[in-house]
Parts: C-alpha cells; sequence; structure tokens
C-alpha cells in the first residue's frame, strides 16, 4: 500500500494509475481535479482478478444495486474533505534533517523508521553525500517495514514544506579545538541553515543539535524570528538517557525502568537533580549510596568527551540521533512524556531569560509548557548558576 500525496499527482502526466490497496489523500484528489490528471486504478493490485467475484455476487444477489464495471479509486467518503481518515494518512506530515553527516543520517533512519511521515528530507552541502544516505537508507525499507519516503538533496530548498526540522549542520568538536573555534564554525553554518528555514519552511518547528547546543539554540531562534515554542534544543533527553543507562550498569533496574531528569547545560553545568531520580518510583538515593551517584552523574556530564576519546575521530551519534527522532516522535504524536528540553526560559525556575535545559511537555506545534519540578535548594541554585554563565556564553556571540 502507499500512500499518494498532491506531489504524486502534479508529477503525473494526464492519468496516475493506483492500486485498489493505495490510499489516495484528499489533496491529491483536489489536485487531480484542478490539474484534470485521471486516476485510474491498475497495476500490481489492479482488480481484474477480482471481475468474477463481483460477477458471482451480483448472481446470488440480484437485488442488489449492481457495482461498477469499471474499476474506481477507493471508496471516494473515506477522502471526502473533513471526514474521518485513517490515522496513518490524515497525520503524515515532512521532516527534514540538515547535515547527513553521522549525527544526520542517524536521525533520518530513525525518523523514518516511525513510518510516521509522508517523507524524511536530508540536505547536506557535500554534493551526492544527502542522495545516497536517502538512497541508502530507502533500500533497507522492504525490510524494516516502513513506507516513509526518504530524499535526499545537496539544495537547502529542499527543506520547503517540512513541518519538523533537526538541524545536525555543523562541526562536531576536533581535539585541539577550543569551544570559542566550534563556535565561530558553527555559527557560520547555523545563519546560512536559519536563513534557509526562515524563507522555506516559516511555519517549521525547530530542533537544533549543533553544538555549542545553547548558543546555537538561540542563534536559530534569532535568525528564523520564530516564536521560541518553535525552536528547541536537543541535549537534556539524551543526557538523561546516558544517566539512566549508566545507573543501569549498577545492576539496580533495566535502563528504561529508571527515571532522571538532565537540566541546565549540555556541558559542564549540565544539573541532574537527584531528588527527582528514581526506579520504579523508589527514589535512586535510597537504592544507590552517595559516592556511587556522584560517580555516575560525572560520568554522564563527561559522556561526550568518553566517546570522543574512544572513537578518536568524530562524536556520539547514535544515542544523539535516537533523542532527537524521540522529541519529534513526542510532537507528532503528542505524547504526554516530559522531556528535558533546550528552551527559552523567560525566568521559569527564578533563572534569567535565556535558553536552557528544562523539562517539557511538547506537542504538534512544538513547546506546550515548561514543567515546574519541586527543586532542592541547592539543585535550584544550580540550575540559576547553569543560566547565567550560558547566557554570558550568548552575549559573547554578539
Ligand atoms: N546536542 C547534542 O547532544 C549533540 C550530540 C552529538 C553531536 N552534536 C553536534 O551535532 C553536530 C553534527 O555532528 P556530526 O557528528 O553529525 O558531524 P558530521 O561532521 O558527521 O556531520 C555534519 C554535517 O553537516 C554538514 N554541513 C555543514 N554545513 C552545512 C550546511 N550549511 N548545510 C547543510 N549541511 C551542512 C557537513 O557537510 C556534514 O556532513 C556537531 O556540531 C556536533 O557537535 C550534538
Amino acid at each position: 500500500m502507499s500512500v499518494i500525496t498532491a506531489r504524486d499527482v502534479e508529477q503525473a502526466k494526464g492519468e496516475l494509475v493506483v492500486s485498489s490497496r493505495d490510499v489516495v489523500t484528499p489533496l491529491a484528489r483536489e489536485r487531480a481535479r484542478d490539474l484534470g490528471v485521471a486516476l485510474r486504478v491498475g497495476g500490481a493490485h489492479a482488480p481484474a482478478a477480482q471481475a468474477p467475484k463481483v460477477e458471482l455476487a451480483r448472481q446470488r444477489a440480484r437485488s442488489e444495486p449492481a457495482k461498477p464495471e469499471v474499476a474506481l479509486p477507493p471508496s471516494a467518503a473515506l477522502y471526502r474533505r473533513g471526514a474521518p481518515l485513517p490515522a496513518h494518512v490524515a497525520a503524515r506530515p515532512r521532516v527534514a534533517v540538515v547535515g547527513a553527516g553521522h549525527v544526520g543520517a542517524s536521525t533520518a533512519q530513525r525518523l523514518a523508521e516511525l513510518d510516521r511521515f509522508d517523507a524524511v528530507t536530508l540536505v547536506d552541502v557535500v554534493p551526492g553525500l544527502a542522495a545516497g544516505i536517502a538512497l541508502d537508507l530507502w533500500h533497507g525499507a522492504a525490510l524494516r517495514g516502513f513506507d516513509t519516503r526518504i530524499e535526499g538533496s545537496d539544495d537547502l530548498g529542499a527543506i520547503a514544506g517540512a513541518a519538523y526540522l533537526v538541524v545536525t549542520a555543523g562541526k562536531p568538536r576536533q581535539p585541539g579545538m577550543s569551544r570559542t573555534d566550534l563556535t565561530n564554525v558553527n555559527a557560520e553554518i547555523i545563519r546560512t541553515v536559519g536563513a534557509a528555514v526562515r524563507a522555506k519552511a516559516p511555519d517549521a518547528v525547530v530542533v537544533v543539535v549543533t553544538n555549542p547546543l545553547e548558543e546555537m539554540t538561540h542563534l536559530m531562534g534569532e535568525v528564523t524570528g520564530f516564536p521560541a515554542e518553535r525552536v528547541l534544543g536537543m541535549a537534556g533527553v539524551l543526557d538523561a538517557s546516558r544517566f539512566r543507562s549508566l545507573v543501569a550498569l549498577t545492576g539496580v533496574a533495566r535502563p528504561a525502568e529508571i527515571s532522571a531528569h538532565a537540566l541546565g547545560s549540555h556541558g559542564p553545568e549540565m544539573v541532574i537533580p537527584l531528588s527527582h531520580a528514581s526506579v520504579r518510583g523508589e527514589p535512586l538515593e535510597r537504592l544507590l549510596d552517595t559516592a556511587t551517584l556522584g560517580a555516575i552523574v560525572e560520568r554522564t556530564r563527561d559522556s561526550g568527551a568518553e566517546v570522543v576519546k574512544l572513537l578518536q575521530k568524530g562524536s556520539a551519534y547514535f544515542s544523539p540521533a535516537e533523542s532527537a527522532a524521540r522529541m519529534i516522535r513526542a510532537m507528532v504524536t503528542g505524547d504526554p512524556e516530559v522531556l528535558d528540553v533546550c528552551v527559552r526560559t523567560r525566568g521559569a525556575y527564578g533563572t534569567v531569560d535565556t535558553r536552557l535545559g528544562l523539562p517539557a511537555r511538547l506537542g504538534p506545534t512544538g513547546l506546550v509548557a515548561i514543567e515546574e519540578l519541586a527543586l532542592r535548594p541547592n539543585e535550584l541554585a544550580a540550575l540559576r548558576g547553569a543560566a547565567e554563565r550560558i547566557a554570558e556564553r550568548i552575549r559573547a556571540l554578539g
């Protein structure tokens, strides 16, 4: 079964042959009417072989109204504007991933495998890179069982029409590269990408992955001029997952049974409030001693560097991709799960107004609400301190 979209109709010449199992979207039908494209059932699932059954059924029940001899696309009532559509047809937005490097390629794969999108568009400045990765990923669709098209382009204009964007374009930190060097290089890239986002996908929700995370999320907000609810940064989802996975190594529980938050910055000012770390509701502090917990918090903070050191070239990408895809999934499905997201604080938790990792609920149009956790005084102080240092770094961006 395929979903026939308006784009398929636009590319057809006079007639579009669809299978009787295909789903034709309302917009596709409208475009077909406007462009005079005939939708005809045929191809692999053409009902030619079913005709005798139809005839037989008619002979059995002569009082029934005659069924049409000519096969038509599936019931029009199903696709009339406003009529209830199957969820997989009604909610299939497009998502674009900018940057087809390690994180971008893996994110595109995760998103396609969700099978919730009309298409995943991957874009990279390197000619052929995004198209090659897109084709390679698509070659696995039959095995993995998804029907989300994956497209690749070296033209940023290809993001047009995307409802969601994941921005992974930019350099990862190389050995010997200072934070300032990284900021300068990636700021230029974010300015270029942000200008394209503003022009081509003005209604999109943007998830920034490029480091340094808080600065680049802020810059994306400035360049696009989008409301803060539509410019989010990915860090806390990853850092909280790292913490939970490392806690699981002690044997107390499986990773998914452990709850925790990672707030503040994606770096030295990361705040993991142990007052909100638990295993199936039982406080983690009752299960593990202070020294063990302190060591796990430290290792979580240094996890990115630990992976870089082992890889020797490049930085982590499987778990970052999983984290970015999780944020997009939460928005598309309207999942009420609370995720740690880099958001504009607007004074939440008594912080200065900056970009900071805070617990948040997401919805189809981005940030729905910042969740107010009851933090201990030391956790709150650490969070406010993190916000101040991030604000200083953002000021230094100019
Ligand atoms: N927030 C996080 O938790 C987190 C985790 C991992 C990586 N990162 C960051 O994500 C970024 C990407 O990491 P990676 O490992 O995928 O790097 P990578 O070098 O493998 O890929 C980056 C890609 O961006 C492309 N690119 C550069 N400029 C572009 C532009 N203007 N338009 C489109 N594409 C462009 C490059 O050609 C390259 O293919 C880095 O900044 C890294 O530090 C963040």
